[in-house]
C-alpha cells in the first residue's frame, strides 16, 4: 500500500514526556570540539532532554501513554490496539509495547512495536488507521518513544549534537467528532541502509568485544546525504497533496514535521510556497527524537491552543530505512 484516503480515524486525546535532564549546547561544549554557534545556526538546536539511567523507552512511553488515554477520556481496557513506534526499544523482544500494556493496564490490547525510525509514527498512524477502517479496532494507544541517548555516541560531533529523548502518544478512534485521516502516503528506499544506520548488536553484527571497542553500537549518520534526501522527499510528498486531494497546500492550518533540522524543515516549505510559521517547530528544545518527535510537537500544538478541533494539519516524516510519509488528517 502507498496511499489511502478518507479514513474515519480521529484522534481523540494526546499526550507527551520528557525526561527532566536538560543536555544544551553549552554542555555539549564540554565533550566534543563543538559550540552553541555552530550548533544553532545549523541545527536550530539549542538543548535537548535526556533520560535518567533508570530510565528506558518504556517508561517514556508509559508516562506519554497515560496522558494521552486521560486527555481522551478512556480507560486501558478499551483498547483494542497498543502500538509503539520506536527504533530504540527496552529490548529485542519482547516489545516495548507489551512493557507499555502491562503498566497501563489492565488491558488485553495486542501490542506490538514498529520500526521505520524517524517515520514510525506515521506509519504508525497510517496502521492504525487501517485497523480501525477496517472494524479490526476502535481505540487504538499509537505512541513515539526513543531514548536515542543510549545509542548516541557522544564523541562524535557530527552526530551527537542532535538527539534527545522523550515520548509522544496519541489515542485513535473511529471517527466520533468530524475529525478523518484525509490521506495518507507511506513509501521507503532499503537500498542506502548505510547513510543512517546502527551498524551493530543485531543478527548482522552481534554483540562482541570488537563492536563495542569499535563503537559500532552507535548511531552513524551521513548527515549532508540525508539532508539533501529529506528536502527532496518532503517537497515530493508535500506536492502530492493537492495532485491527489485537490486540497491546497494553502487550506492546512499546521505541518507537523518530524524535527529534524529546522534548516531541513525551512527549506522543504519554502520550496513548496509555505511560510516557516506554518510548521509548529520545537527542535530547539527537544532536538531529534526520532519516532516521538511528531507526537510531542503534536501533543504541545494542542496543548498552547495553536492546532484546534476542526484544523487541517500535515504529519510529515523522513528518516532512517530510508523511510517517509505523510499524513493529512483533520484534528
Ligand atoms: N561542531 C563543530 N563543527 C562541526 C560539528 C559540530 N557539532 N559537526 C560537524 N562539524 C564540522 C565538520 O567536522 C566539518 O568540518 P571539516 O570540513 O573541517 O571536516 C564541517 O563542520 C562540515 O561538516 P558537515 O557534516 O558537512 O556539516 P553539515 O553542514 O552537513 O551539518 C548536520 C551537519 C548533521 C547538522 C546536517 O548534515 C544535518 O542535519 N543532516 C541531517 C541530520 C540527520 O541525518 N538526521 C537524522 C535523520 S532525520
Amino acid at each position: 500500500m502507498r496511499t489511502a484516503q478518507h479514513l474515519p480515524v480521529e484522534v481523540a486525546g494526546l499526550g507527551s514526556y520528557l525526561p527532566e535532564r536538560i543536555l544544551s549546547n553549552h554542555d555539549l561544549e564540554a565533550i566534543v570540539d563543538t559550540s552553541d554557534e555552530w550548533i544553532v545556526p545549523r541545527t536550530g538546536i539549542r538543548e535537548r532532554r535526556i533520560a535518567a539511567d533508570e530510565q528506558a523507552t518504556s517508561d517514556l512511553a508509559v508516562a506519554a501513554a497515560r496522558r494521552a488515554l486521560q486527555d481522551a477520556a478512556l480507560t486501558a481496557k478499551e483498547l483494542d490496539v497498543i502500538l509503539v513506534a520506536t527504533c530504540t526499544p527496552d529490548h529485542l523482544f519482547p516489545a516495548t509495547a507489551c512493557l507499555v500494556q502491562a503498566a497501563i493496564g489492565p488491558t488485553d490490547a495486542m501490542a506490538c512495536d514498529l520500526e521505520a525510525a524517524c517515520s514510525g509514527f506515521v506509519y504508525g498512524f497510517v496502521y492504525a488507521s487501517g485497523l480501525i477502517a477496517s472494524g479490526m479496532a476502535d481505540n487504538v494507544l499509537l505512541v513515539g518513544a526513543e531514548t536515542l541517548s543510549r545509542v548516541t555516541d557522544y564523541t562524535d560531533r557530527r552526530s551527537c549534537i542532535l538527539f534527545g529523548d522523550g515520548a509522544g502518544a496519541a489515542v485513535l478512534r473511529r471517527t466520533r467528532n468530524g475529525g478523518e485521516l484525509l490521506y495518507a502516503e507511506l513509501g521507503a528506499d532499503g537500498s542506502r541502509p548505510e547513510i543512517l544506520e546502527i551498524p551493530a548488536g543485531g543478527t548482522r553484527l552481534p554483540a562482541s568485544h570488537q563492536t563495542v571497542d569499535e563503537r559500532r553500537h552507535y548511531m552513524q549518520l551521513q548527515g549532508r546525504e540525508v539532508f539533501k534526501l529529506a528536502v527532496n522527499k518532503l517537497i515530493e510528498l508535500m506536492q502530492r497533496i493537492p495532485e491527489q486531494t485537490g486540497i491546497g497546500l494553502d487550506e492546512i492550518k499546521m505541518v507537523l514535521p518530524h524535527q529534524s533540522n529546522v534548516r531541513i524543515i525551512k527549506s522543504a516549505l519554502e520550496r513548496s510556497g509555505l511560510e516557516m510559521e506554518k510548521a509548529y517547530m520545537n527542535i530547539d528544545t527537544v532536538g531529534n527524537t526520532s519516532a516521538a518527535s511528531i507526537p510531542l510537537a503534536m501533543a504541545e500544538a494542542a496543548a498552547c491552543g495553536k492546532l484546534q478541533r476542526g484544523d487541517l494539519a500535515l504529519l510529515l516524516a523522513f528518516g532512517g530505512g530510508l523511510t517517509w510519509g505523510s499524513a493529512l488528517i483533520r484534528y
